[in-house]
């Protein structure tokens, strides 16, 4: 067993006879001497080796037992660079071959080469530092939410469909026909440990969700859940107020309390956005009423013209990008005017079409010099459009590098999501989210209006949590299921256990749910959650080093009654 680690040793140290152990994560020959940092977990020590002619590869495994002298160079960059080792025994425990790529922070290996070695890239000190961190957070997450009396719960993978909105992993079985579902979350399980008494309960918990992967979506992914019993959205956010503090602050991370709190169609209107990244402005704001006489054909007819201002002067590879934005994101187009007043040059469509407009909006505006990206459209489609394009700016112009985290509580959601295309209607949240209080009585007659005691924490443009108040009257849960088209004998058979608990004392309760990836991601500056996880899986959703999903045998799949079909 290992006594000293790589990151321990200093000049009071000279004189003692250490051990260590570690991979070789760099190799120097100078004349009779050879140097080597030896990596482990906690640091680098440089050993250093006299006449040595053993053969020793990058990342072999060593042990090396010597003396602790002071160095003659000393590295400042480095917690041990005023001491080395010098080497009396060396020991290759396991020597390496050839590596796929050279294990350092800075590395430019293909994502694909790393994951598919991932033993070797979680030896960088970076991704050893996320694991770390992920660590801690589960362990204040942990202290701080037990020292509140909550308990974290287990509950069960194998288990049935929920909805959360995304599709389901299935499980076969050996019993003809008949599948598990890995939970979506386990929004159930923790409703019906309120419906038993537990009153406060956590779980540091996975959840499966078969969707596209992306920067910040895996089809596995960990979730903090937590549920409240006797509590209110005011105590689900002070609970949480209170974590994060807890958290920041151990960290010695900065963050100012009470988070602040926008509205649902405040954070549209504004930013375009449901999770709005307040770490920069370039708010939206409405032209309508400039453009109210305009000649301008597409802007003569449309519902809401919305603009933002730019203090950069965009060019044309700019323009390009953000006009994709714009379209990927349903806007017909993405209308311009750069304003250069050093080059007195005035360019755009904007200013071709409609030069009066785009004049007015500049006598509004604080600054003269710069760009107006406009979208005229349905009011949703202008401000989701310039929301994308807005976001993209931060991104092309590093807005936000260096930038304070920025925290916000997104409000009074609508209940549901209206799919404009088929005229169908899905929970914005989950089903069993409560409505909010002033639409009680409506909310299944008036749709569109109503809404719910949902709410959301948004950190840095991300979405890390999400939660609400729950129905716990049979009547309401009844009649948001009929009014999503869920018929009676559908919400028994999918619902009908938990739909029982209603009937034996049911207690008021609210909860919500956070992405543990999200925050670590977040926290740790990463570009993806991919680089949070220690084992993730690739974009496309497959675990490239173990090769899962695979093609399983005959006779397996024979055994769950299950066939093959060649499709032609
Ligand atoms: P929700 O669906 O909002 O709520 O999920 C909660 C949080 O989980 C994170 N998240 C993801 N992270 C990585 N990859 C994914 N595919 C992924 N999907 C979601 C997000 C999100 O905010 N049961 C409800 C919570 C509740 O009502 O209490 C739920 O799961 O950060
Ligand atoms: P067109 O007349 O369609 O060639 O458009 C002229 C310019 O106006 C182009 O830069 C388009 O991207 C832009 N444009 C067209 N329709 C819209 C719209 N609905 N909103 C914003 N810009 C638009």
């Amino acid at each position: 067993m290992k006594n000293v680690n790589n990151n321990e040793l200093r000049i009071k140290d000279i004189g003692r006879k250490v051990t260590l152990y570690g991979f070789v994560a760099n190799k120097r020959k100078m004349g009779e001497l050879t140097f080597i940092d030896l990596r482990d977990r906690w640091g680098i020590t440089q050993i250093v080796i006299k006449g040595n002619n053993q053969k020793i590869s990058k990342e072999s495994v060593l042990k090396v037992t010597g003396i602790v002298i002071e160095r003659q160079d000393k590295n400042k960059n480095l917690p041990t660079g005023e001491i080395e080792i010098e080497s009396k025994e060396i020991e290759v425990l396991s020597s390496a071959e050839q590596l796929p790529f050279i294990v350092h922070d800075d590395l430019e290996a293909k994502e694909e080469t790393r994951l598919r070695h991932r033993y070797l890239d979680l030896r960088r000190p970076k991704m050893m530092k996320n694991l770390v961190l992920r660590h801690k957070v589960n362990k204040l997450i942990r202290d701080f939410l037990d020292s509140q009396e909550f308990l974290e719960i287990e509950t069960p993978i194998l288990s049935k469909s929920t909805p959360e909105g995304a599709r389901d992993f299935l499980v076969p079985t050996r019993k003809k026909g008949k599948f598990f579902a890995l939970p979506q979350s386990p929004q159930l399980y923790k409703q019906l440990l309120m419906a038993s008494g537990v009153e406060k309960y956590f779980q540091i918990v996975r959840a499966f969700r078969d969707e596209d992967s992306r920067k910040d979506r895996q089809p596995e992914f960990t979730q903090l859940d937590i549920e409240m019993s006797y509590a209110s959205e005011e105590d689900v956010i002070n609970l949480v107020e209170k974590l994060f503090k807890y958290i920041f602050e151990k960290l010695g991370r900065n963050l100012s309390f009470p988070i602040q709190r926008m509205e649902f169609d405040e954070a549209m209107n504004r930013f375009g956005s449901d999770k709005p990244d307040l770490r920069f402005g370039n708010e939206l704001k409405d032209a309508t009423e400039i453009f109210a006489n305009t000649s301008f054909n597409a802007f003569k007819k449309a519902e809401k013209i919305k603009y933002i201002f730019v203090d950069e002067i965009l060019n044309k590879k700019h323009i390009k990008i953000l006009e994709e934005e714009a379209k990927k994101n349903g806007a017909k187009g993405l209308a311009w005017s750069t304003i250069d007043l050093e080059l007195n040059q005035k360019l755009g469509p904007g200013y071709k079409f409609f030069e009066e407009e785009i004049n007015q909006i500049l006598t509004l505006n604080e600054k003269q010099q710069g760009s107006i990206l406009l979208v005229a459209d349905t009011n949703d489609i202008s401000n989701k459009s310039l929301g994308a394009v807005r976001t993209k700016i931060g991104e092309i112009f590093k807005y936000t590098d260096k930038k304070e985290d920025k925290l916000v509580w997104i409000t009074n959601w609508p209940l549901y999501e209206c799919d404009e295309e088929n005229k169908t209607f899905s929970s914005a949240h989950h089903p069993f989210t409560s409505p909010s209080l002033d639409t009680l009585d409506s909310f299944d007659i008036d749709k569109k209006n109503a809404k719910s005691r949902a709410y959301d924490l948004v950190m840095n443009g991300y979405e890390i949590g999400g939660g609400s108040v729950r129905i716990n009257s049979l009547e309401i849960q009844k009649r948001i299921f009929d009014s999503l088209n869920i018929s009676k004998q559908q919400a028994n058979k999918q619902f009908g256990f938990f739909l029982e608990a209603f009937k034996f004392g049911l207690p008021p309760h609210s909860g919500i749910a956070f992405g543990i990836d999200r925050l670590i991601m977040i926290l740790t500056n990463s570009q993806s959650i991919r680089d949070v996880i220690a084992f993730p899986k690739n974009a496309n959703g497959i675990a490239i080093m173990e090769n899962a999903p695979s093609i399983t045998s005959k006779e397996q799949l024979d055994e769950y009654f299950i066939m093959e079909i060649n499709e032609e």
